[in-house]
């Protein structure tokens, strides 16, 4: 049997614009996954057929191995929240959040107890008798998120629900969000164009481009081991350098042999593939590199100090690659000519293209 949510070769139509195509994935009982993606691939959409607000064109989903593919929105007890929050201006911050059960008969004074619970869990303890226009963004937001709590949803659906806090606040509610969900274990899925986001709250990411799955996995492996050139981009920052295969470890890049670990094992010999690297994974000295095969050389283009690192631009034979250092090293590199680029065999991978 499969705890949790389960969608099953996932395909949605608008006339002759298919916007979500053959998605199958699951979400483990307790888990929280991120949907992520640019604008426009079908975050939303896939995340609306899951809440029961749309149907799929074809493909089914599961909940607990119960087909719900056409069980409607209300008999689901999934809890939303939107980016647009739809609190009741005419409630106070308790009733808000009591709504729900007010609507199941839950008696007052367990009402009043959860309200309370609640409350707390938001760190919110004193607004109860608030109304909603006296609360800022961020503590309507997470009157939002105690009012879907208390539904005692068995799968949480938030999309976007930060994208209109500014960005301290919303750094916070972040950490606030995923130290609840793990409080709790409740069944999560938010949808998210931030890439930061996704990598600070997610169990599982789920990245996706025109309506398509890219990837899925935990977030230090889509970091670590993108699965193609647009999860590469799209994560974090990367060099993504156009090279040839020469034999199942090195590639070639421009004049220079360059030793990868990460190398999928179907390549062929002269195929055109993407290198990419991260910035922090680049190692810049002033010596020359010697006889490293894994060292490029190049001239700094540009140098900033962005706190705690420095943030650098190297022109290796025509390809221009972030680097960065730490600030000990900043005299030293920026007193040479030229420099020693080292891209280490164990931080480079390999992307068909
Ligand atoms: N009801 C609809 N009718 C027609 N096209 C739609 C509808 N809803 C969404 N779309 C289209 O589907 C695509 C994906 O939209 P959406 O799921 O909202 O993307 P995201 O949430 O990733 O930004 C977009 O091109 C959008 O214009
Ligand atoms: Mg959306």
């Amino acid at each position: 049997m499969t705890l949790g949510l389960e969608i099953r070769d996932v395909t949605k139509a608008y006339g002759a614009n298919t916007v979500v195509r053959n998605v199958s994935l699951t979400v483990p009982r307790g888990q929280f996954v991120c949907f992520l993606g640019p604008s426009g691939c079908g975050k939303t959409t896939l995340m609306r057929m899951v809440a029961g607000l749309e149907t799929p064109t074809s493909g089914r989903i599961f909940m607990n191995d119960k087909d719900i593919t056409d069980t409607p929105v209300h008999r689901r007890n999934f809890a939303m929240v939107f980016q647009a929050l739809a609190l009741f201006p005419f409630l106070s911050v308790e009733d808000n959040i009591a709504y729900s059960m007010t609507l199941r008969n839950v008696s007052p004074a367990d009402r009043r107890a959860r309200v309370r619970e609640l409350l707390e869990l938001i760190k919110l303890p004193d607004i109860g008798r608030r109304s909603i226009d006296q609360l800022s963004g961020g503590q309507r937001q997470r009157v939002a998120i105690a009012r879907a709590l208390a539904q005692e949803p068995t799968l949480f659906l938030l999309d976007e629900p930060l994208s209109a806090l500014d960005a301290k606040l919303r750094d916070h509610m972040q950490v606030e969000l995923r130290q609840l969900q793990q409080k709790l274990r409740i069944t999560t899925i938010l949808v998210t164009h931030d890439q930061r986001e996704a990598m600070t709250i997610a169990d599982t990411i789920v990245v996706m481009a025109d309506g398509v799955v890219q990837q899925i996995g935990p977030p230090t492996e889509i970091y670590r081991n993108p699965a193609n050139r647009f999860v590469a981009g799209f994560i974090g920052q990367s060099n993504l350098l156009d090279a040839v295969v020469v034999d199942r470890r090195y590639v070639r890049l421009g004049g220079s042999l360059i030793a990868a670990e990460k190398m999928p094992s179907n390549l062929q010999e002269g195929q055109g593939v993407t290198l990419s690297i991260r910035p922090e994974s680049i190692r810049v000295t002033s010596e020359s590199g010697g006889n490293d095969p894994n060292a490029l050389a190049g001239r700094i283009t540009f140098m900033r100090d962005v706190g705690g690192h420095i943030e650098l631009r190297i022109d290796c034979e025509g390809r221009e690659l972030v680097g960065v250092a730490m600030p000990a090293e900043w005299a030293c590199i920026a007193a040479s000519e030229t420099v020693s680029v080292h891209l280490p065999a164990d931080a480079c991978t390999i992307l068909p293209r």
